[in-house]
């Protein structure tokens, strides 16, 4: 029995040492340490020592126990240490690697214009307003002395978006004059940028959604010369002191006089070129002294007040400000082109 106790202890400690896994080790322990292990089995058989041999054998068995014990749990220790270590350099962070530099996006050239434009308001001291793309007819056309039946009315220019033509997409910001003369009492110096929409087929100038910013200036004593004064400055400040303006007589419905405003080729300086297609002047907005009949329909007293209106194209002045030949171009979202800007 001494000897079987022995080849167990040396067999034992040897197999736990070669064993490098968690679970090949716990197969060992059961193999010489479990109920059903080994050790057990050579326990069993003390029935049939002698009584002085018993106490020996005992105490034998024992220290086997304890140096199988002893030895696996060490070798436990050297598995998990081992485990540990493995996992530590598959996790290993390389931070010496370059990193991936996230793409930082920028204003769309609408917006660098438009924000351009309100500046140099603002700094005339002017107003920022908005108002609904889904406009009233009523806001749109009639308030603004276009009465039904008029063809700036016809279904075939407007989207509208009921069969009784009463609600719609507007087709200018001017609504926006009534919106805010509704809610104002004069004096009354504001911008309205925003969205407008036409029926018009897509092409070079051309676009079914642009943009426009609406201006309105009413107090007492405005007259034609406040408006040629503001509007000249604005275009000189977006273009150079040296940039020459044109006023043509016009017709709008809801100003009287009009006026549509013409500033000089910058491409060719007035003789005319491919950019101005020949004419030496380029269209940028419409304006004019708003009319009476306006002004009254939205409780304002003209015996005391007067006001100016326009209305710039705000897609044309992008095209102008960075030599962009194609209005697409402006809404494909095209990040190769927007990046240019
Ligand atoms: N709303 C006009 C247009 O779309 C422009 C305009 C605005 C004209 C204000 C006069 C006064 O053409």
């Amino acid at each position: 029995m001494r000897e079987k106790l022995e080849q167990i202890r040396l067999e034992a400690i040897n197999a736990f040492q070669q064993t490098k896994e968690a679970s090949g080790l716990e197969a060992m322990r059961v193999k010489y340490l479990g109920k059903k292990g080994e050790l057990t089995a050579v326990l069993k058989q003390m029935g049939t020592l002698s009584a002085e041999e018993r106490p020996v054998m005992g105490q034998l068995a024992n220290e086997v126990r304890a140096a199988l014990t002893s030895a696996l749990a060490k070798q436990q220790k050297l598995i998990e240490a081992a485990a540990l270590d493995a996992r530590l350099k598959e996790e290993t962070l390389d931070v010496t690697i370059p990193g991936k530099r996230p793409e930082l996006g920028h204003k769309h050239p609408m917006s660098i214009v438009l924000d351009e434009v309100k500046d140099v308001f603002i700094g005339m001291g002017f107003e920022v307003a908005e108002g609904p793309e889904i406009e009233l007819a009523d806001y749109n056309f009639t308030r603004l002395n276009t009465p039904e039946g008029h063809p700036a009315r016809e279904w075939s220019d407007t989207f509208y978006l009921k069969e009784d033509s009463s609600l719609l997409l507007r087709t200018q910001t001017s609504p926006m004059q009534i919106r805010v003369m509704e809610n104002r009492t004069p004096p009354i110096r504001m911008i309205a940028p925003g969205r407008v929409y036409r029926k018009d087929e897509v092409d070079a100038t051309h676009s079914p959604m642009f943009h426009q910013i609406e201006g309105l200036v009413v107090d007492k004593g405005i007259t034609m010369a406040d408006l040629k004064g503001t509007l000249n400055e604005v275009i000189c400040a977006l273009y150079g002191k040296e940039t020459k303006t044109r006023f043509r007589p016009h017709h709008f419905p809801f100003t009287e006089p009009s006026c549509e405003v013409d500033m000089q080729c910058h491409a060719c300086g007035g003789k005319g070129c491919r950019v101005c297609k020949g004419e030496g002047w380029i269209e940028v907005l419409g304006a004019g002294m708003v009319h009476p009949k306006v002004l009254e329909g939205c409780g304002i007293d003209t015996d005391l007040y007067s006001g100016f209106a326009f209305g710039i194209g705000v897609e044309r002045l992008v095209l102008r400000r960075f030599s962009i030949t194609d209005m697409r171009l402006i809404f494909e979202n095209d990040v190769r082109f927007l990046s240019q800007f």
